[in-house]
């Protein structure tokens, strides 16, 4: 049962999702633009859902996410062999039998136990495995693992007198050009390539509009249409044409991570838009050492970014979306910092998340341009083209 292999559950996401894409029933779900955005909930759309209802069906994805990711397993491995049609993750496998059984468990054990908090996941036992381990480990007793940045966290009882979010965010903007060079950038439209699980691991056009202080609209224009995300300055959306529902406004997590994009974009507002703290121990990224912030009172937890300690520059921001089951990660590394219009911005990103992994490359970047307001409207539901493998 067990395939070991991420690039197996990561293709068998992808075929399900261009399965998706030739749903008649799924399309024409588009929010109009000033109708009032009700996500589509997953009992809505999947025709056997007996517990994770009253959640979007991007939640409900997200949590299909979190199993994957806290017990290795590929989509296939609860749901059938074939496991490319939407009608047979209906289907009950005895291993998709025992997952539900597993959700009773956490929810009892988190009720009985830990007074209603979520203190337990899957996560906590399956550690990223089929069969939770019984016996200690004395290999791990007695090497010392390396640390995962994303985990850092601010020791308790930490003494005050350090440096401040406020130090490392003004040596931040400090080096990528000072606060009057940004404040000149007022706009800026670039070109480059996207490859990742939905582009079959090819490199395919990817175009992205910003304008201050933070709209950013992307466009991705894959085998099988264009996967859009958009950022007005208050409302988010992402529309795809190989995703279930086909424009889906942004919430929770999602929709404040969209925020700090387009704050990032032109980043003197990232200082005074949101609150951050600081305390963290020493952390490296490639072994080279970064201070890290965490921004506190939109979710928890706060999204944190990361500064080389010696250039000043961010190189990687995690942020968290809640599921129905635990919360997931999202990281974005960012390198490869190159001047446009005297602000340094950077040209590679690289996104990982529970659900596979994207890689983009700007090649130029036009500062100060005009962008029509209609780049950061609602998007339309973009169409679906037959995909090309
Ligand atoms: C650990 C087991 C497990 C894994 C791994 C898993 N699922 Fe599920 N899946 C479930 C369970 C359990 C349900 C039913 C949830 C309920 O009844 O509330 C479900 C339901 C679904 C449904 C709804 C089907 C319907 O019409 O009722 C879809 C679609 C789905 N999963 C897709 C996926 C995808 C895609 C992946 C891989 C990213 C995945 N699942 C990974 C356990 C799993
Ligand atoms: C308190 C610890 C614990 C938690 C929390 C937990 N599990 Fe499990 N899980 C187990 C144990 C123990 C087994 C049995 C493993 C074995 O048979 O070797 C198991 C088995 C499973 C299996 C069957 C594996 C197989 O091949 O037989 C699935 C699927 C599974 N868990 C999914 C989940 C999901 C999804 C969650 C979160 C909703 C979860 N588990 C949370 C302890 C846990």
């Amino acid at each position: 049962m067990k395939v070991g292999s991420k690039r197996v559950m990561l293709y068998a996401l992808g075929m399900a999702i261009a399965y998706f894409t030739g749903n008649s029933l799924l399309h024409g779900q588009a929010a109009r633009p000033g109708t009032q955005q009700k996500p589509l909930m997953a009992e809505d759309v999947f025709k056997n859902v007996q517990l994770l209802k009253g959640i979007s069906v991007k939640e409900f994805m997200d949590t299909m996410g979190f199993f994957s990711a806290a017990t290795g397993m590929n989509c296939v491995d609860c749901h059938s062999a074939e496991g490319d049609s939407l009608a047979e993750y209906a289907v009950d496998m005895p291993l998709k039998q025992t997952a539900r059984k597993m959700i009773l468990m956490v929810n009892m054990l988190n009720r009985g136990t830990f007074g209603g908090q979520r203190k337990v996941t899957c996560y906590t036992c399956h550690r990223a495995t089929e069969h939770p381990e019984v016996i200690p480990s004395l290999l791990d007793q007695y090497s010392i693992a390396p640390d995962d940045p994303d985990k850092v966290e601010i020791p308790a009882g930490r003494a005050a007198g350090q440096i401040s979010a406020d130090q490392i965010l003004d040596k931040y903007i400090q080096a990528i050009g000072g606060a009057p060079q940004i404040a000149k950038l007022t706009s800026f439209v670039a070109k480059g390539t996207y490859e990742g699980f939905d582009s079959f691991s090819e490199k395919v056009p990817i175009e992205v509009f910003a304008n201050a202080p933070n709209q950013l609209t992307t466009i991705v224009h894959t085998q099988h249409g264009d996967n859009v995300s958009t950022y007005d300055g208050s409302h988010g959306w992402v529309a795809a044409a190989d995703k279930l529902m086909r424009v889906l406004p942004l919430s929770g997590g999602d929709l404040e991570g969209a925020k700090i994009d387009g704050y990032l974009a032109f980043p003197s507002g990232i200082k005074q838009q949101f609150k951050w703290r600081t305390g963290f121990p020493a952390v490296a990224i490639d072994d080279r050492s970064v201070q890290v912030i965490q921004e506190v009172g939109a979710g928890d937890p706060g999204a944190k970014l990361y500064f080389d300690n010696q250039s000043g520059l961010l190189v990687r921001q995690v942020r968290y979306s809640d599921t129905a089951v635990g919360v997931i990660p999202t990281q974005i590394d960012y390198s490869d910092y190159r001047d446009v219009a005297g602000v340094k911005m950077p040209f590679h990103w690289v996104m990982t998340w529970t659900d596979g992994k994207s890689t983009i490359e700007l090649s130029e970047v036009q500062p100060n341009v005009h962008i029509d307001a209609a780049k950061f409207a609602t998007p339309a539901a973009p169409k679906a083209k037959a995909a090309t493998p």
